[in-house]
């Protein structure tokens, strides 16, 4: 039976603006009676890039004998995998680190002294790479810190707390490549976590927006040769996935060597994706709008496995503010980019991020923003109020702005914003769509899939249809996602 997790439908909403806030996702595979086993739990925080990161640990923890748990408090090592790109963001994970402290003493308490025990506390991902020294003084229930570079090291720093090590800090950029030294994930670990799935290509960011901690916390950029993805493509299409999403802080910048040394774009590379039988459907995120050259818009057109969704974040409508944020593209370059791809797709739908009350945003530059939302239209967008973060070029900027001005302007967009997305869905009603199916809904009967635009679809159908696509006549908005009715 295909099992997906439960907050499956929420990794895409990393967004304290948005319902669901930021994302937290657990890896749920639940144990088996093995009792040799050792329990995992991970709990993800952050973008998508995190979310495959958590993947790729439990595969690296495997071969040591860790299976993942969907709760703490049987856990034999809790792994909290962070994200440092907004201040609440990164805050939740001290909150989350003295929730542990008290569990473990609560467990304690009854116990006499022989027979306490601790979880290996762990912290992973952006913040512990941005404050690894400062979660080891603040939070000294935390055995282990180490950035997202580090992870094909697990079983050799598990080794150095085995061998009596107290802590363990590893925040180095290490030269050596993760991905190549990562296990491969286990067909059965593949497909527990669903028909769709993420694959990171491209890692870190050279762009350095002035906002932005990921150059800092993921390093500088670096692309996957082909055959790597393309060999981990098909291990997850041979599994059952019939979606991948392909992902980078700049994955459009992708630039990854072939078995001849020459150098692929993402959309050589997606080219080659096509090729493999039964993989349905493929995404990418998330771009950047100086990366969009030509050979990828096209494929929009040509590829029927590309599909018709792009996030393209622009962040601000106003030169002004995009010069100060070192976005390296204008309003007008922007929109000239959208122009391009509709071109080639003309019902491509758009997706975006917002930063609202970044230093200097004027109310003259908040129109701008207003407006070229107006003009552009988008499907979903996530907006965020600006956070000043820690080593970031904005950070000390003049014109700090007023929270107060920063949530109403916020309010603002997200109204448009909701109204801009209500109003795709409802004009995809009426229409088929050719839905994925991705697991079951709440109601009995009833499964979620995913039209190509990444809208979420309840249609009434068996179980045994989770992994296939099918035509669904859409019929209904409800407040998160449409309905549909099979067409036979
Ligand atoms: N690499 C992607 C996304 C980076 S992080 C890109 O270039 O678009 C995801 C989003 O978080 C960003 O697009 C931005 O909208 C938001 N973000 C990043 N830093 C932020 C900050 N300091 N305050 C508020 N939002 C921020
Ligand atoms: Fe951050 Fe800018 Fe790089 Fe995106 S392009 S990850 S926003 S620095
Ligand atoms: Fe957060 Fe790191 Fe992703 S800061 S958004 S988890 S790259």
């Amino acid at each position: 039976m295909v099992k997906i997790p439960p907050h499956f439908f929420d990794h895409q909403r990393d967004v304290e603006s948005q319902p669901s806030a930021v994302i937290v996702q657990n890896e749920t595979k639940k144990s088996t009676s093995n009792h040799n086993l050792k329990k995992l739990y991970i709990k993800t925080y952050g973008c998508q890039m995190n979310v495959y990161d958590t993947q790729r640990m439990s595969d690296a923890l495997a071969p040591e004998g860790y299976e993942n748990v969907d709760t703490p408090e049987t856990a034999d090592m809790v792994i909290l995998n962070t994200c440092h790109i907004r201040e609440k963001a990164a805050e939740k994970i001290y909150s989350e680190l003295g929730r542990m402290r008290k569990m473990i003493e609560k467990k304690n308490k009854p116990l006499k002294d022989s027979q306490k025990t601790k979880p290996i506390i762990a912290v992973a991902g952006c913040v512990a790479q941005a404050e690894g020294r400062e979660i080891m003084r603040r939070a000294p229930v935390v055995d282990m810190v180490f950035g997202p570079q580090s992870y094909h090291k697990l079983p050799e720093m598990l080794g150095k707390l085995a061998k009596g090590q107290k802590k363990v800090l590893d925040t180095d950029f290490p030269t050596e490549d993760k991905f190549e030294a990562l296990p491969e994930a286990k067909p059965a670990n593949i497909i527990s976590r669903g028909v769709s799935a993420f694959l990171t290509i491209q890692e870190g960011c050279d762009k350095f927006c002035t906002f932005c901690v990921v150059p800092y916390t993921r390093g500088a950029e670096y692309s996957r040769s082909i055959a790597r993805i393309l060999n981990e493509a098909q291990n997850l299409v041979n599994a059952g996935v019939r979606e991948i999403t392909l992902l980078g802080q700049n994955v459009n910048a992708y630039h990854g060597k072939d078995d001849a040394g020459n150098t692929v774009s993402l959309g050589g590379l997606m080219a080659a994706l096509d090729k493999i039988d039964r993989l349905d459907r493929i995404r990418y995120t998330t771009s950047h709008p100086n990366d969009m050259d030509q050979t990828l818009i096209n494929i929009h057109k040509t590829q029927k496995s590309a599909m018709p969704y792009l996030h393209l974040p622009v962040q601000s409508g106003s030169n002004k503010i995009l010069a100060a944020m070192n976005r390296r593209h204008t309003r007008e370059s922007y929109i000239e980019v959208i122009e391009r791809i509709k071109l080639a797709r003309p019902d491509i739908a758009l997706s975006g991020d917002f930063i609202i009350g970044f230093p200097g945003e004027s109310d003259a530059d908040f129109d701008d923003t207003m407006d070229l939302i107006k003009h552009v239209t988008y499907s979903q967008a996530y907006s965020f109020k600006y956070s000043p973060r820690p080593g970031t070029a904005a950070a000390t900027m003049d014109g700090q702005i007023d929270d107060e001005i920063a949530t109403k302007r916020l309010h603002q967009l997200q109204q448009l914003l909701n109204d801009q997305q209500r109003q795709f869905n409802q004009n995809t009603i009426g229409r088929t769509l050719d839905i994925l199916f991705e697991r079951k809904g709440r109601e009995a009967g009833q499964l979620i899939g995913r039209s190509p635009y990444l809208q979420p679809v309840y249609v009434d159908a068996p179980e045994a249809f989770i992994g296939q696509i099918m035509p669904v006549h859409i019929e209904s908005l409800g407040n998160f996602a449409l309905k549909g009715t099979l067409l036979d």
